[in-house]
């Protein structure tokens, strides 16, 4: 991922605020809180892009797992969300979501079962990228007596899960079509491998030559015969390339809702939503800086959090620690709490069981991520 950092915008960015929320001054740190008046307009942003074409938003809940963040895309037009995991499904088909995509290939028999069941509650579609997962699914659904929808998925050069070729994806829906208890919705392609690249018009260029081979499977699906097999993938970062194909139906667009400082870089017309209240524990005179934050409660697998106004850069971490070093402004005070911005919102917001919702300065909602592994 990209390891360059800059500040976010001073005046778009309320993040700084976060940590002197009003409601939250005895709740102690480390905290997670969102602002909700910046969720809400990178939200409009994302639904204005779209205004005027045919593709819909299907935002992907993995970024928060959260209902109620999926309740307010799902009001602002989105036509659905996308899940990475049964327990997101769950949380989401609970909470009143009635069309669904579970974007990963699902073996384990307790989930295909959960999730056959839940089929029976709303409109919900999974993955497949062999005859084995379509038939697995395929028996948890006759099982339950419901319909599983199945996107056939195309590997475009993410070397995750999909089949490898576009005859090996036709020949899978043709083998599948008339399984009980499945049907066939289209095709799904994501380009995670190509959305850290800086440069964006580099990025659009490579993406849409990563979709080319989807793009011809919809067509040959067409051509054989199947009504309007719906393409569905894109992101937060390359929604303006692969989201604008005519092809494409569906944009999976996560990360935009809540952004953090990888994604600021990458898209910057969407502002960071999230932060991380911490503690300062320490503030040396030669502008050492500890916070009571650190890798169990912050994620690093995208690299470093930011700090406000860039006033201090990141040093190191462990595991309830991390140091930074004073590089400009006033330095912290000992016990003054400070709002950090993550590398990488998805994994963070995933560390805890809730984050506080804020408006205007004042604490509004407990956010809760019902949609997490209940055991993690
Ligand atoms: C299948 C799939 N679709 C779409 C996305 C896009 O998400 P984001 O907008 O956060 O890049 C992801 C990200 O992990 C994904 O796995």
């Amino acid at each position: 991922m990209v390891t360059a950092r800059s500040e976010p915008d001073a005046g778009r960015d309320r993040l700084p605020a976060l940590a002197e929320v009003a409601g939250l001054e005895t709740q102690p740190t480390p905290f997670l809180a969102v602002d909700l008046d910046t969720v809400g307009e990178n939200i409009r942003r994302l639904e204005g892009a779209f205004a005027g074409r045919p593709q819909r938003l299907r935002p992907h809940a993995k970024t928060h797992k959260c209902s109620a963040l999926a309740r307010l895309q799902v009001a602002a037009g989105a036509i659905g969300m996308t899940c990475s995991t049964s327990d997101e499904v769950a949380a989401l088909a609970a909470a009143g979501i009635e069309s669904l995509v579970l974007a990963n290939v699902v073996t384990d028999p307790t989930r295909l079962q959960t999730l056959a069941a839940i089929a029976g509650t709303c409109d919900l579609t999974l993955v497949v990228d062999s005859g084995v997962t379509a038939r697995l699914a395929s028996d948890a659904a006759r099982e339950a007596g419901t319909m599983l929808g199945f996107l056939v998925e195309l590997d475009i050069g993410m070397r995750r899960n999909g089949v490898q070729t576009v005859g090996e994806a036709i020949e899978l829906v043709e083998q599948s079509v008339d399984l009980p208890g499945l049907r066939f919705e289209g095709v799904q392609a994501y380009e995670g491998h190509l959305i850290d690249i800086v440069e964006r018009r580099e990025r659009r260029a490579a993406v849409l030559a990563s979709f080319a081979p989807a793009v011809e499977l919809i067509h040959a699906l067409e051509d054989r015969g199947y009504a309007s097999p719906r393409l569905t993938g894109s992101s937060s970062a390359t929604y303006d390339a692969s989201g604008f194909l005519p092809e494409m139906r569906e944009v999976q667009a996560g990360t935009y809702v809540l952004m953090d400082a990888t994604y600021r870089e990458l898209t910057p017309e969407f502002v960071p939503a999230l932060a991380v209240v911490c503690s300062v524990t320490s503030s040396r005179a030669n502008g050492e800086i500890v916070v009571d934050v650190g890798t169990k409660r912050l994620a690093f697998d995208w690299g470093v959090p930011a700090w406000p106004g860039g006033a201090a850069e990141y040093v190191g971490n462990s595991e309830e620690h991390m140091q930074f070093r004073h590089v400009s402004g006033p330095a912290p005070a000992v016990g003054q709490r400070i709002a950090l911005t993550p590398a990488h919102a998805c994994s963070t917001m995933s560390m805890y069981r809730l984050a506080f919702g804020c408006r205007d300065g004042r604490l509004v909602d407990e956010l809760v991520t019902d949609g997490r592994d209940p055991l993690a």
